[in-house]
């Protein structure tokens, strides 16, 4: 049986270079299937609402069905660290406001944590999430929830303004209180420097591998959603389906397998696609030059001429 990580493990696990395997799910088959193949950490994200409830962005999402998956997740994954992610309009309105919702996660749904996208603007409300005993992971880096202010789904962290803002951002959660931040969208070596100048774990969703961990959203993992897939996401189907063919070659009796173990379907192929993840990330191929976001040598230069770049 997995035994549910602490904020203190993911301290150590950056500390000691281990990088820490995160992958959403939003109902209880993919949560089990995590838990199982052995991923450190669970987001609830509210992408579940565009991946899982078919809304074409996450804003629409509401806390009744932020409820609703991460409940289940948590009945799929019950020694799992689930994050439960605040939907927009959850905690934007005031301190009490934001409590009260963060609050229902660990409540309603049994969540470990919550997320919440924002750097400066948002640390009042990470202090006093923090302050109600709640533990807080920051969402900085292409935020989804205010793609509208960036103009759009753009890669973040490649000019000097980018970069120190957004660093300011990550140095604001951590004096908030926020246990880890996740940055999204941001080429290797911003990413990179940001991980290298906090103490607490920064995790990263698109922003190379020099960050303390992977993200990555269970349905681009697994080839599930047809709208969309970003240039960062690997789907893992094609590279594990020879070894579930074999594996169900081998197995002989597949009437029998499916009867007693349940083990002749679709979960069996995604634990073998999530296992591989796994793998990657801890061995470094995952995400690699072929999932991160590149940046131009003249950019890196000019970034590298900040005052807050540390070489
Ligand atoms: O909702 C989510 O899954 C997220 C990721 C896009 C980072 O916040």
């Amino acid at each position: 049986m997995a035994t549910k990580k602490t904020i203190l493990d993911f301290v150590s696990m950056k500390k000691n270079g281990t990088p820490l395997t995160w992958i959403t799910a939003y109902d209880l088959p993919f949560a089990q299937v995590t838990e199982e193949a052995g991923v450190d950490m669970i987001l609830v994200g509210d992408s579940g609402g565009m991946v899982q409830l078919g809304y074409d962005t996450t804003n629409p999402v509401t806390m009744d069905e932020m409820m609703f998956m991460a409940s289940s997740a948590r009945r799929g994954a019950p020694n799992t660290f689930i994050v439960g992610d605040m939907p927009q309009g959850s905690y934007e309105v005031c301190n009490e406001e934001a409590v009260r919702n963060a609050l229902r996660f660990v409540k309603e749904c049994a969540s470990d944590a919550i997320k919440l996208e924002g750097g400066v603007r948002v640390a009042g409300r990470v202090r006093a999430i923090v302050d109600a005993g709640i533990p807080v992971v920051g969402h900085l880096g292409l935020t989804p929830q205010s793609t509208t202010s960036f103009g759009g789904y753009r890669v973040q962290g490649k000019t000097v303004k980018s970069f120190e803002s957004t660093l300011q951002d990550a140095l604001a959660l951590q004096e908030a209180g926020a246990f880890a931040i996740l940055l999204e969208a941001m080429p290797a070596e911003p990413a990179a420097q940001i991980a290298a100048q906090l103490e607490i774990p920064i995790y990263g969703i698109g922003a190379g591998g020099g960050v303390d961990g992977q993200l990555v959203i269970m349905h681009d993992l697994m080839g599930f959603y047809q709208s969309f897939r970003p240039w960062f996401a690997k789907c893992y189907v094609p590279e594990v389906v020879g070894k579930f063919t074999d594996y169900l070659t081998a197995a002989g009796d597949l009437r029998q397998l499916g009867r007693k173990e349940r083990g002749d379907g679709l979960l069996v192929l995604a634990k073998m696609a999530i296992e591989q993840y796994v793998v990657d990330v801890h061995t470094g191929a995952f995400p690699g030059d072929a999932y991160s976001y590149s940046i131009k040598d003249e950019q890196l230069v000019e970034l590298k001429k900040s005052t807050k770049w540390i070489e």
